[in-house]
């Protein structure tokens, strides 16, 4: 039996009681080393507790009737790790293939989702996203080693790039951008947007959410867009332009901005 399943059949009393005997599917999407159940109406997220999930609980709770997101149905920390039982978002991701292959109702949807995250009021916002606090953890990762290069954009590392992660480490230190802030989800990538019927139906991943820089998430969510179209993970999805996305926004591209937070990305990769 792995550790995982160790962990599964620990579950806290209140949660299990929820959903013994429930059929579920297990998800595999995730890359963050959790572990989901699907139920039918309900997800089962399980993961290393660490205070970021504290966090993204209150968010979490914070966001129910300001936008589509899981509500937190039950949570509980138990021997080290976060057992968190949420309603499950409806439809399908904006990575699927569905949506890749219709990209004008993709593009969209997208500006669409960016626009309800700006439109949040912000005032009592339980969480900031702090720039400080973001470099100083890359320090960290910078200096242990722990900054994977291979899973970067091509032109950031070598030729024409950054020598390695400590040179790009203090660029991002030089060139910190001005923050404009708005509700980010920050980790608008394809697979943590749910649409439904011409209509964003859910944002789910929330760890990351908080007060952040309006380009932050533009800068993810393009970048994940043009990665899912062009052939990054396989596949090349033809006429799909990632451009389209400021022309649906409505707004000019801030490349610096974009490029800034995309590089700030990288070293946490
Ligand atoms: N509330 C939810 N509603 C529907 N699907 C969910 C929900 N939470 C997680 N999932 C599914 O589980 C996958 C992984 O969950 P996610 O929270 O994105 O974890 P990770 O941090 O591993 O990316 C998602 O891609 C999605 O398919
Ligand atoms: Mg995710």
């Amino acid at each position: 039996m792995s550790d995982m399943d160790d962990i599964i059949n620990n579950l806290p009393e209140a949660i299990r009681q929820l959903i013994e005997g429930k059929p579920y599917e297990t998800d595999d999407m995730g890359r963050s080393g959790s572990q989901v159940r699907i139920y039918d109406d309900a997800v089962l997220k399980i993961e290393k507790e660490q205070p970021k999930l504290a966090q993204m609980v209150e968010i979490m709770r914070w966001l129910d009737g300001k936008l589509p997101a899981p509500k937190v149905l039950a949570t509980e920390v138990k021997d080290g790790y976060r057992y968190l039982l949420m309603s499950k978002v409806k439809g399908r991701m904006a990575v699927d293939e569905y949506y890749l292959n219709r990209p004008e109702e993709l593009t969209t949807l997208l500006a669409e989702a960016l626009k309800m995250l700006w439109s949040v009021d912000i005032s009592d916002c339980p969480k900031t996203l702090d720039l400080s606090a973001e470099l100083e953890a890359a320090k960290d990762l910078v200096e242990h080693g722990q900054v994977n290069m291979n899973n970067a954009e091509p032109e950031t590392f070598g030729e024409g790039g950054f020598k390695d992660p400590a040179e790009l480490l203090q660029w991002l230190y030089d060139n910190r951008p001005e923050t404009d802030p708005v509700f980010a989800h920050g980790d608008f990538c394809l697979p943590n947007i749910f649409f439904e019927d011409g209509k964003v139906s859910g944002f789910i991943d929330l760890g990351d959410a908080g007060i952040a820089d309006r380009w932050y998430d533009v800068a993810l969510g393009y970048r994940s867009l043009k990665r899912n179209v062009n052939g990054t993970f396989g596949k090349v999805y033809e006429g799909v332009d990632p451009d389209e996305l400021f022309r649906k926004l409505g707004i000019e591209p801030d490349w610096g901005k974009i490029r800034y937070y995309i590089l700030l990305d990288e070293l946490f990769c």
